[in-house]
């Protein structure tokens, strides 16, 4: 039984990962299954189960494993050069979507940048809420960046989004009615102690964040401050304590604070939002 393998392992998700797996295998979705239940898998099946349950109990997670997951309730393919997006991150997309609707509407479509975007996931969640946006990604990752148009692409999005190499934000020019990033922020130093599912599947470029987890913001707060419209916002994600060093860096730029940091469902204050002054 896949369950009990995983729960021996251990791996706390056994019952969920055991059953996208079998779901994955057999083309069913979570209530296919149930109803499936007492359905034999053919020899070929049974291979494949196999192969993905080997490479779950050696650590890949089953979003690498399916190369596919969920963010903002949209389908996003990944591929090697992308991270898996994560739950804590629909907090920034939360926060993101407050800030716009709180400042005055521009009388033309609004203009959407994600900095650092990956799979595109959080450009994509942005663009599926309001039809009138326009968007671009960008990523020092080419493959990245393949990933997120064909993620676009497949949702219907690609009209209104494009994808840009560059480093942060220096291939932009303005204005943006709103800048969002979930930049690396982990110290370099403890990516070697994080869990094998993150540490040895996600791209280091993903994760990396420098000697004390802030070099991206360094680099990014100042750039968007440059290219945000007058009362725009910037949202970023934060890793653990690191909300107060980046209203601090947002500060330091000119931006304003409008409201306190956006916690996650941990408590986690994981979102922080700067707003460029009126003019
Ligand atoms: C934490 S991941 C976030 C991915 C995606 N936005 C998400 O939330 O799932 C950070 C992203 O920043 C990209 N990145 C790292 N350094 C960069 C740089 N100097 N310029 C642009 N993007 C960079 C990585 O390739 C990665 O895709």
């Amino acid at each position: 039984m896949l369950t009990a393998r995983f729960k021996s392992a251990p791996i706390d998700s056994a019952e969920l990962d055991a059953r996208i797996l079998v779901g994955a295998v057999l083309g069913l979705d979570l209530t296919g299954i149930i109803a499936a239940a007492n359905r034999c898998l053919t020899s070929d099946e049974a291979t494949r189960l196999e192969d993905f349950a080997r490479r779950r109990l050696a650590g890949e997670p089953v979003a690498r494993i399916l190369r596919s997951r969920e963010f903002w309730g949209l389908p996003l393919t990944l591929s090697a050069a992308t991270l898996v997006p994560r739950p804590d991150t629909e907090t920034a997309v939360e926060l993101a979507l407050e800030m716009l609707h709180a400042a005055p509407r521009p009388d033309r479509g609004r203009r959407i940048a994600d900095i650092g975007t990956g799979s595109g996931a959080i450009l994509l969640a942005l663009l599926s809420e309001l039809p009138d946006a326009y968007g671009v990604g960008t990523d020092i990752s080419e493959d990245a960046l393949q990933t997120a148009h064909s993620n676009a692409v497949d949702l219907g999005l690609a009209g209104r989004a494009g994808f840009v190499a560059c480093d942060y934000a220096a291939a932009l020019s303005g204005p943006f009615d709103l800048i969002v990033s979930n930049p690396p922020y982990i110290r370099s130093a403890d990516i070697a102690g994080l869990a094998t599912e993150v540490r040895d599947h996600d791209p280091r470029a993903a994760l990396d964040g420098g000697a004390d987890g802030l070099d991206a913001y360094r680099a990014l707060i100042p750039q968007s401050a440059r290219l945000l419209a007058p009362e725009g916002a910037l949202v970023v994600e934060a890793g653990q304590g690191q909300s107060g060093d980046i209203e601090g860096l947002m500060t330091a730029t000119g931006l304003m604070l409008p409201m306190p940091p956006k916690a996650d469902l941990a408590g986690i204050r994981r979102a922080v939002a700067g707003r460029k002054l009126p003019p």
